[in-house]
Order: structure tokens, then C-alpha cells, then sequence
């Protein structure tokens, strides 16, 4: 299958694979870290793409539910064996998930959307808001250069500068940040509660960060639609290029049932509706209907 406005073309993309958790420990309040040995899927994915996920021998919930790569694992040789997913607790899937125990079976199909662009010696800032950081670890090591992607591995050329701003409702919520800073990544915090960083909003650190940046910024951004299409506005006042990935609710994660559509801006001047799945989730923020 030729034709990517069929799903068949994306199903044909997309592994199948019967998976056991391999670990599953808790990071912050009510997120979560489940490893999945899953080594065709880590082998091809790259940074912003996603897995649909499903309990295994369990209908309840019957649909898999859209995860973000949080980052592959490798074996001693180097080789990538699994892949971890970072979740927060918000309804039935994450609710059961997050009390599996190591060994038990899950059912895993991926790697699914289009991923962000690679890293073009630009000052990358990532902007996170709620459980958004979790497709940004991958993406880090990728522009940093400690890290290589994709089957055949897709070429980078590092990021000048990697900035994350993160926020969150609480100190308590946060998550991985370490692994940002083990990265060398300059990470900016912001919460609700000033409970941790700057007493604010995300987009006060956005604002802050470019104005200070010396290089050409790239932004790439995920979380709240809110959070996302302020900080589209602040991108576009300063010239910034900037990229959102959407979390519009998915059934199948493949292109078939229709139910992650959002409204896209055609070169007409236009809107139409785009699958999130598979024409997302990543999308240039100028082109979204807010
Ligand atoms: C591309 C992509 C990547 C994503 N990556 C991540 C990620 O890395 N980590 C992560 O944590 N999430 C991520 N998400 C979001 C995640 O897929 C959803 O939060 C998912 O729905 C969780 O499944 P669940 O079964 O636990 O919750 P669901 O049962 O699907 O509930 C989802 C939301 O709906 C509300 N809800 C559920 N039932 C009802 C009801 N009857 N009435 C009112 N409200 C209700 C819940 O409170 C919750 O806020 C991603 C989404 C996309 C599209
Ligand atoms: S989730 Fe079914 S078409 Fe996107």
C-alpha cells in the first residue's frame, strides 16, 4: 500500500508486538515509568512518535490508549531492546497500568506519527506543560548528540543550545527532570503553586528564554492546548519557528477511525480536518485551528 490517505499504508508502517512490563516504577505524584521489551519498535522509532498501548487479556479498557516515546533502551552491546513510557494517572488505562506488576503481559503497536524534525544546529527550547516533557528526553539526547535514532538512523546535526521550560502544578509532579539535566539540557521550571521554580506560568519562561537566546531558537512544544497556543503566539511575535504535538484523544492510533481529527490551515488559505495519528501528532504551530 502506496497511498498515505489510506490506512492501510500506516497499519503496514506500524509493529504488533506482545509485550511483558519490565519495570514499572513511580517517578513523581501519580506519573509513572514503564519499560517494555519491545526491540522492533525501539529500533525505528525516533524522537515525537507514539505507541498505542493495551492491557492484555483485559476489555476493559477495550482501546489502546496513545503514549509518547519517552526514550528506547539498550542492551549492553548498544543495541535498542525496549522502550520507556513515562504516564500520568488520569483515567482507567493509567489507573490499572500503574499497578502492574514486572512480567505482566501488555499489547503494544507502533512506532506511530511523524516524529520532530531532527535538530539543525539551532538553540532548541523545548516547552512542556503537565505531563508534555515526556516526548523531550529523546529529542534531548538526540540534538545534545548522545544519542542516535531510526532505522536507517536519521541524521542531526546538534543543537547549538537545549533549553527546556517545564511546567507543572506542583513541585511534586515533576518528572525527569534529571534525566533533562544528565543531558546537559539548561532546564527552566515554573509551577502553579511556586512550590519549585518561578511562581508562574511556562509561557513567563518562554518569553525569558528567547529574548536572552543568542542563536536562531526552534521551539517545539507540548501540553494544555491553552499553554500550546500561547506559546505559539509568543513563538510567531519573535520570528521563532515553532512545532506543537498534539494530545487529541486517538481510538486506534492508524488513521482509520477518524476520532483524533483537528483543523489544519491548507496553503489555500483554508482549513480541513488532519489525523492526528498519523499526519500528527507534531504539527508547524502556524498551521492549527486553536
Ligand atoms: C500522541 C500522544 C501522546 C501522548 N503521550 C502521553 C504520555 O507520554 N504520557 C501521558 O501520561 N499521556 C500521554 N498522552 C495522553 C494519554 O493518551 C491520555 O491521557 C489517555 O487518555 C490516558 O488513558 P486513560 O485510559 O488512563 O484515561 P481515559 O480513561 O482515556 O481518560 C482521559 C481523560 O478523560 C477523563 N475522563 C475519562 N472518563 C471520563 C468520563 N466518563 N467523564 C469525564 N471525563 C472522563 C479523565 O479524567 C481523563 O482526564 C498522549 C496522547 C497523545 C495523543
Ligand atoms: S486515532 Fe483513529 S484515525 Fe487517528
Amino acid at each position: 500500500m502506496t497511498n498515505p490517505l489510506h490506512a492501510a499504508y500506516y497499519a503496514e508502517q506500524a509493529i504488533h508486538c506482545p509485550t511483558t512490563i519490565v519495570e514499572n516504577c513511580q517517578l513523581a505524584r501519580d506519573t509513572y515509568r514503564v519499560r517494555l521489551h519491545c526491540p522492533e519498535i525501539a529500533r525505528r522509532a525516533v524522537p515525537g512518535q507514539f505507541v498505542m498501548v493495551r492491557l492484555a487479556n483485559c476489555n476493559d479498557p477495550l482501546l489502546g490508549r496513545p503514549l509518547a516515546l519517552y526514550d528506547t533502551v539498550l542492551d549492553e552491546a548498544g543495541e535498542p531492546v525496549g522502550v520507556d513510557l513515562v504516564y500520568l494517572v488520569v483515567g482507567k488505562l493509567t489507573r490499572k497500568l500503574s499497578t502492574c506488576q514486572v512480567g505482566e503481559a501488555m499489547e503494544i503497536w507502533g512506532p506511530l506519527g511523524n516524529g520532530f524534525a531532527p535538530a539543525a544546529g539551532e538553540h532548541l527550547v523545548m516547552v512542556a506543560g503537565g505531563i508534555g516533557q515526556t516526548p523531550f528526553v529523546a529529542m534531548a539526547a538526540e540534538a545534545t548528540g548522545q544519542r542516535r535514532y531510526g532505522n536507517p538512523m536519521r541524521e542531526v546535526q546538534s543543537a547549538s543550545q537545549t533549553t527546556l521550560c517545564y511546567g507543572a502544578r506542583s513541585a511534586d509532579f515533576l518528572a525527569g527532570v534529571e534525566d533533562f539535566q544528565q543531558l546537559g539540557v539548561d532546564v527552566r521550571i515554573s509551577t502553579d503553586d511556586g512550590s519549585a521554580g518561578h511562581h508562574g506560568l511556562v509561557t513567563d519562561l518562554l518569553t525569558q528564554v528567547l529574548a536572552e537566546s543568542t542563536g536562531s531558537p526552534r521551539v517545539i512544544c507540548c501540553g494544555p492546548e491553552p499553554m500550546m497556543e500561547a506559546v505559539a503566539e509568543i513563538a510567531s511575535q519573535q520570528d521563532a519557528q515553532c512545532q506543537v504535538s498534539l494530545e487529541s484523544p486517538m481510538a486506534c492510533g492508524i488513521g482509520i477511525c477518524f476520532s483524533c481529527v483537528t483543523k489544519v490551515r491548507q496553503a489555500d488559505g483554508n482549513w480541513d480536518y488532519q489525523r492526528t495519528c498519523v499526519e500528527g501528532p507534531v504539527f508547524d504551530a502556524q498551521q492549527i485551528v486553536w
